[in-house]
């Protein structure tokens, strides 16, 4: 998965990567910043998914399309698809022209709108990368969480970097009895969840 990524998507990530860099130093207001995850959570989200049991792919918060780029990646080994959700015209766009460049509309499908209006039309979930605004996340998991099948796993960026604002998700994670959860330290901390 890793040893031969495509030259089209290698490009597509570097790209993304000086954009986000960028951004991160120059002011860049929020709303217009890629906010993207980091080069080494993009290779444990395509880690994590490729051995995530059977089941709906989903991604909540597209941006660009960085993360979803590592995650074509195990898509493409597991013949699985990702569904990624975006609510921004601006962003959509970016991430429409990503996944052409890069060329992987064939196992990325890219929806415009509020992800809370249709995460409930998934009812088996294997894996989903919850990645949008952090107030709406402990929404997101209490919605998702039910629909993932055994071996499912549901995975949350920043837990150890926004701790005190995630908490009641973690603490959600690890108050249900059906899920294993661990809180992995790398980066921004990654909250993983797996249905027993
Ligand atoms: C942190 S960024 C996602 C970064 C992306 N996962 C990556 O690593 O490349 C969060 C994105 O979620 C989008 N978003 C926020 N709330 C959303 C919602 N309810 N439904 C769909 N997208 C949402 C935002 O517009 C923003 O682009």
């Amino acid at each position: 998965m890793f040893h031969n990524i495509p030259q089209a998507i290698q490009k597509q990530m570097e790209s993304l990567e000086e954009i986000d860099t960028r951004d991160r130093q120059d002011g860049t207001p929020l709303v217009k910043r890629l906010r993207q995850v980091t080069p080494e959570t993009g290779r444990l989200l395509a880690f994590l998914a490729a051995g995530a049991a059977k089941g709906a792919w989903l991604e909540i918060g597209t941006s660009a399309g960085y993360s979803a780029l590592w995650l074509s990646l195990a898509a493409r080994q597991r013949s699985a698809k990702l569904i990624t959700f975006e609510l921004l015209p601006d962003k959509i766009k970016l991430a429409k022209d990503t996944f052409k460049k890069a060329a992987v509309e064939d196992v990325v499908e890219l929806i415009h709108g509020d992800a809370r209006g249709h995460v409930r039309d998934y009812a088996e979930v294997g894996f989903c990368f919850l990645d949008a605004e952090r107030e709406m996340h402990l929404d997101f998991f209490q919605l998702i969480s039910p629909n993932l099948v055994p071996g499912g796993l549901l995975v949350m960026d920043g837990a150890v970097k926004y701790a005190e604002m995630l908490q009641p998700v973690i603490d959600a994670a690890s108050d249900d009895p059906g899920l294993d959860s661990v809180v992995i330290t790398a980066d921004r901390g990654l909250l993983v969840c797996r249905k027993a």
